[in-house]
């Protein structure tokens, strides 16, 4: 539990401790002085008193642990740390107010549209995140259709409206998108749109990379390699997408043994299914965490 705690707040063991005894410190003082202030505020103890006690303290906390994050050497983490807490706390109040908060999606697909199709069914159950662009560079792509029969726009690019462009940028931008995703895209990703969006753009692949991926290793080619190999393993990555073909780090793998009578074809029903179910809730995950941190 320590070491995920170091390696979640990237301290050193010792800074560890500071920190540990400074919450707890801090939590002591914390409830201490709320509760000498309503006893000096002479109310009596019943169900109120116990939900003011829960404001007061609720209040006086982060002033608290920040006073005492001075001696200890620790204010640089509890800055951090309560900015954090309440840049949480701001979004869910927005959230809950309704305020246009939303996090803005767009898919990027050249294909049949499956792993779209899935997405977007996926998030109409959520009123927070919105599947707001399809973009597309084949014209007659399945993906198309799927886009309008959802009433989602669909952005077509080509040589006069390239990926990466200024104005293909300014487009995303104009709408607020938040996070590309990628779905059987088949474009190389341009630096200047992931300068644009850092961190910000999440890719699948059908294969456990960094095995059978690469320029070339894309659908069906990478099922037949896989069967080809005799391997007996195949899966699903989900990675963040940076300047190389199928490489950034990587969020998730699903792994699927192989069976003796898999061919190419039933593999990749198989792969499909694989990313049809994690694909959707590994973006949930991501866009929510990374919204609100
Ligand atoms: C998916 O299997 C996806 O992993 C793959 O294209 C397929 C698209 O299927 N992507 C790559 O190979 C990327 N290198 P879909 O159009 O039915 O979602």
């Amino acid at each position: 539990m320590f070491k995920k705690l170091q390696a979640k707040w990237n301290v050193n063991g010792r800074n560890l401790l500071l920190i540990i005894a400074t919450f707890a410190i801090g939590g002591s003082i914390c409830g201490f002085l709320g509760r000498k202030l309503l006893l000096l505020s002479g109310l009596e103890k019943n169900f109120g008193w116990f939900l003011l006690y829960i404001i007061l303290i609720t209040i006086l906390w982060p002033f608290c642990v920040i006073l005492v994050s001075f001696p200890l050497g620790q204010f640089a983490f509890f800055k951090k740390y309560i900015k954090k807490i309440l840049k949480r706390v701001m979004l869910s109040r927005s959230f809950v107010a309704g305020i246009n908060n939303n996090i803005r999606i767009a898919i990027f697909a050249s294909g049949a549209g499956s792993n779209a199709q899935k997405i977007i069914e996926y998030f109409r159950k959520e009123p927070h995140i919105k599947i707001d662009l399809v973009v597309c560079n084949k014209p007659g792509a399945g993906v198309i259709k799927i886009a309008g029969d959802n009433n989602i726009e669909c952005l077509m690019v080509n040589r006069e409206f390239p990926l990466g462009s200024d104005l293909f940028i300014a487009a995303l931008k104009k709408r607020r998108i938040d996070f590309i995703i990628l779905a059987g895209f088949l474009i190389k990703i341009p630096s200047a749109l992931i300068m644009a969006f850092p961190k910000k753009i999440i890719n699948i692949h059908p294969a456990l990379l960094p095995a059978y991926g690469g320029k070339g290793m894309y659908g069906m080619f990478v099922h037949e390699a896989v069967i080809a190999n005799k391997e007996n393993k195949s899966g699903i990555s989900i990675h963040y997408v940076d300047e190389l073909y199928d490489h950034g780090e990587i969020i998730f793998q699903a792994t699927y043994d192989i069976l003796p009578a898999d061919t190419a074809e039933t593999l990749a029903q198989t792969i499909h299914r694989l990313e049809h179910t994690h694909y959707p809730p590994v973006i949930e995950k991501i866009v929510k965490k990374q919204k609100t941190s």
